[in-house]
């Protein structure tokens, strides 16, 4: 069995030479960076976004632009740290014009996403907006049809994997969809701590 940071590499090799499609093809043409992930490969946390935006996609980093600061300001008030977390998104090249990922793209990405999460084994998974959290819910807790976001936002989900791995899956709001409204901003702060407690 090869060890963790081995295993990842591998899945990050097949994310530079992901089959040809639309979002491949704006990466190479605007000498945008995949975004593979980063963060603490033990972590207990993983938090999975839905796809890098045009900061992330040149730096080659999830969540580094405006939504990031937000994550990183909310984590930190939380009493978390990023470095003790694994990050990541959904899809991991930049749609054109920020717009949602399709499902055929989600499709394409998601395994790479799995594979992240079968190595990791993250004892809580945190997604962030709607695209990951019906993506998560439906592969691995079961559920065909997504609460929606105000609904589910800040509770817990049993989550299995095909080999058997159990984790805790808590989606909450994006934090770009938190810029303009203070409410959901406090609700990401809520749903942090109740991760905190979870882990204690
Ligand atoms: N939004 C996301 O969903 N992911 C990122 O990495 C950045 C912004």
């Amino acid at each position: 069995m090869f060890d963790k940071q081995t295993q990842l590499d591998s899945v990050h090799l097949s994310l530079i030479h992901i089959t040809d499609n639309e979002l491949k093809c704006l990466r190479m043409e605007n000498k945008y960076l995949p975004v593979f992930g980063e963060g603490d490969i033990n972590a207990r946390i993983m938090i999975v976004g839905e796809a890098p935006g045009k900061n992330e996609a040149e730096c080659g980093k999830p969540f580094c632009g405006k939504s990031g600061k937000i994550l990183d300001d909310v984590l930190s008030q939380a009493g978390l740290d990023r470095s003790n977390i694994y990050i990541t998104n959904v899809v991991k090249d930049r749609p054109p014009q920020n717009r949602d990922p399709r499902p055929d793209e989600i499709e394409l990405y998601a395994p790479l996403l799995d594979r992240q999460i079968e190595i990791i084994q993250p004892k809580i998974v945190i997604t962030l907006g709607r695209i990951s959290m019906a993506y998560i819910l439906k592969r691995y807790c079961g559920l065909d049809e997504a609460p929606t976001i105000t609904s589910a936002h800040g509770q817990e989900f049993n989550a299995c994997t095909h080999d058997g791995i159990t984790f805790t899956v808590v989606p909450m709001f994006h934090p770009a969809a938190t810029i303009y409204n203070k409410e959901s901003r406090k609700s990401l702060y809520t749903d942090m701590k109740k991760v905190v407690s979870l882990l204690s």
